[in-house]
Parts: C-alpha cells; sequence; structure tokens
C-alpha cells in the first residue's frame, strides 16, 4: 500500500448527501481508493468558518455524512476515513503556513470575494473565512499528495495550495509537492426543478431518500419544458431528466428513449418510470447497507481513521518545525 501515490480529499459536514454529491464526487472517490493511498476528511474546522455561529449540527451531520460515504463504497479498510478537527496537525500547518500567506493572496480569491457577496446571511468578516483557503492547503499539505479530486469550483483553492507550497519551498528549501487538481469530467445532476441541485434549494434526490416517496418527487420533476404534450417531438439535450438516464440507464433504454423522445413515441411519463425504476434499483442495496450502520460504527471508523491519518500528518509536521526553525 506504502508504494501508491497518495491523495487527499475532504467535505463540509453539510448532512445527507445527494446523488450529485454521489455521481459529481463519491464516485470518483471510490475508484481512487484503489489506486492510491487516500485519505478522506470531513471538514468540520472549514464547517465553522461560516457556520461559527450555528455549530450545533456539525456532530450529527459528521455521522450522516460519513454513513453515505461507506454506504456508497468508501472502504474504512482501503482508505483512511477521518475527522479534520481531531487530526490537530491540520491546525498546527494552517498556522504555520499563514506566517508565508500574504493576506493580498487570500483577499484576491475569486471564491472569497464571490462568497462574500453573495451570502449576505451569515457575517463573513471573521479571520476565519479569510483563512480558509490557509487551512485547505494545510489539508492538503500534511499528506504530500500527487493530486486531490476536487470540483472544478475548488481550483481556485487549489492554485493557492500550489503558490503557498512554491513560496515554503523556496523560503525553506524543496520539500512540499505541488499538487494536480485530479478533476472527473463534470456528471451532470440538475434538481428536480432545473436548477443546481442542492439542498438549500430542496430540489434534491438524496442517497437515504424514502424510496416510497421518491415516485412523487420523480413525477413532479421537469423535463423538457418545450415539451407539453406525448405528441410534441422533444429534444432529450434540453430535457432536465435525460442526463440522468447517462448516468443510470443501459445503453439500450438510452437509445430507445431518446430515438421516442425525438419522434414523440415515448412520452415523459414513460421516461420517467424508466430513471425511477433504475434509480431504485442503483438506491436499494445502499440503502441496505446505510441502515446497518450504526452511529458508534461511525465513530469507530473516524477514530480508527484519525489515529492513521495523525501518524502520517505528524511525520510531516516534524520536517515542517525543522524547517521552520521549530526543531
Ligand atoms: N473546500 C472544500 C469544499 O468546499 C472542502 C475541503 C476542505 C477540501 N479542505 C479540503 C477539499 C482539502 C479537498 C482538499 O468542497
Amino acid at each position: 500500500m506504502s508504494d501508491k501515490p497518495r491523495t487527499v480529499s475532504g467535505m463540509r459536514p453539510t448532512g445527507p448527501l445527494h446523488i450529485g454529491h454521489y455521481f459529481g464526487v463519491l464516485k470518483n472517490w471510490i475508484e481512487l481508493q484503489e489506486s492510491y493511498q487516500a485519505y478522506f476528511f470531513v471538514a468540520d474546522f472549514h464547517a465553522l468558518t461560516s457556520d461559527y455561529a450555528s455549530p450545533a449540527n456539525i456532530g450529527h451531520n459528521t455521522i450522516e455524512m460519513v454513513k453515505d460515504w461507506i454506504a456508497s463504497g468508501l472502504d474504512p479498510a482501503r482508505c483512511v476515513i477521518f475527522r479534520q478537527s481531531r487530526v490537530s496537525e491540520h491546525a498546527d500547518l494552517s498556522l504555520l503556513l499563514s506566517m508565508i500567506t500574504p493576506v493580498s493572496w487570500l483577499e484576491r480569491n475569486p471564491t472569497y470575494k464571490e462568497q462574500l457577496q453573495q451570502i449576505t446571511s451569515k457575517d463573513l468578516g471573521n479571520a476565519g473565512f479569510l483563512c480558509y483557503p490557509v487551512l485547505m492547503a494545510a489539508d492538503i499539505l500534511l499528506y504530500l499528495p500527487a493530486g486531490v479530486p476536487v470540483g472544478e469550483d475548488q481550483l481556485p483553492h487549489l492554485e493557492l495550495t500550489r503558490e503557498i507550497a512554491r513560496r515554503f519551498n523556496y523560503l525553506y528549501g524543496e520539500f512540499f509537492p505541488e499538487p494536480k487538481a485530479m478533476l472527473t469530467a463534470a456528471a451532470k445532476c440538475p434538481g428536480l426543478d432545473g436548477r443546481k441541485m442542492s439542498k438549500s434549494y430542496g430540489n434534491g434526490i438524496f442517497l437515504s431518500e424514502n424510496l416510497t416517496e421518491l415516485g412523487r418527487k420523480i413525477r413532479g420533476m421537469y423535463t423538457d419544458p418545450a415539451r407539453l404534450r406525448k405528441s410534441d417531438p422533444g429534444n432529450p439535450d434540453e430535457c432536465n431528466l435525460f442526463p440522468y438516464h447517462l448516468l443510470l440507464s443501459s445503453q439500450e433504454q438510452r437509445e430507445e428513449i431518446r430515438a421516442g423522445c425525438v419522434q414523440a413515441t415515448f412520452g415523459c411519463v414513460d421516461c420517467k418510470k424508466i430513471f425511477l425504476a433504475n434509480l431504485e434499483n442503483f438506491l436499494r442495496p445502499l440503502q441496505e447497507r446505510r441502515s446497518g450502520l450504526k452511529d458508534g460504527d461511525i465513530l469507530a471508523i473516524l477514530k480508527q481513521g484519525d489515529a492513521a491519518a495523525a501518524e502520517f500528518a505528524s511525520g510531516t509536521m516534524a520536517v515542517v518545525r525543522q524547517k521552520m526553525g521549530l526543531g
């Protein structure tokens, strides 16, 4: 295992995950655990950078999220699953990296500027929020990874991580790698109403979704807005539902649906029936595994992961301390 390249990634504990998380991120993680020595963590410090005023749900959300990870196929025997806040090296390295990170780099970060503008429901004038990318750089660099699986939205943060690594190496001598982004072709998973799938829009299909409720949700789902009757020819490329057939349906089903939609022989109701059946087949085994996972099992897995992550991270910190005059 130790001769494999390393990779690391994290998710903020926002609660139960939806199928967009699965096809966009988790599926990729599950593949990576085979060929990399992979560290996957709950970014609970990062949750506090914006939700410091209402921390009550972090613990519960952590458990629910890790249940989804494991039910989906992340295997604690194949990768390290842990909590950021329980591996104190994350905080240590973040502090040390903050010494060499110009504030101007943080202030010009596009994600920071955008969120300050867009999120008006909470006060984001705290230092922790400004320093979000320094903490993220610490999360990453601690594990000396070859690459980091992230979504496109995280690219500015990863660029900053590389800049911080370069600055460290310039000041104290070559040590940190400049980790690459491992982007997957973005899986398109629109929400039920056609907007981006998001918990806050209430338009998601969750991995832990009640299967008897699911039919109702799918029946109400948006399809091609220009197709009002079955006799109108549809356009699968404009349809909110068709991208899901690309993810869940067989080649044969996809071809049948596409042809039937364009030729107006196959209606949206028929199309939704196939989607519902395939989605149920996908979710059922996942939910069976999930229901077998007790909170205590998750805590035990995390505890073991915390220790394994700390073991690697403490090795990195010993070198960093030495190089920064604290040896
Ligand atoms: N910022 C990431 C997100 O919002 C979460 C995250 C924190 C992360 N630290 C990381 C991702 C380190 C990859 C590597 O999704």
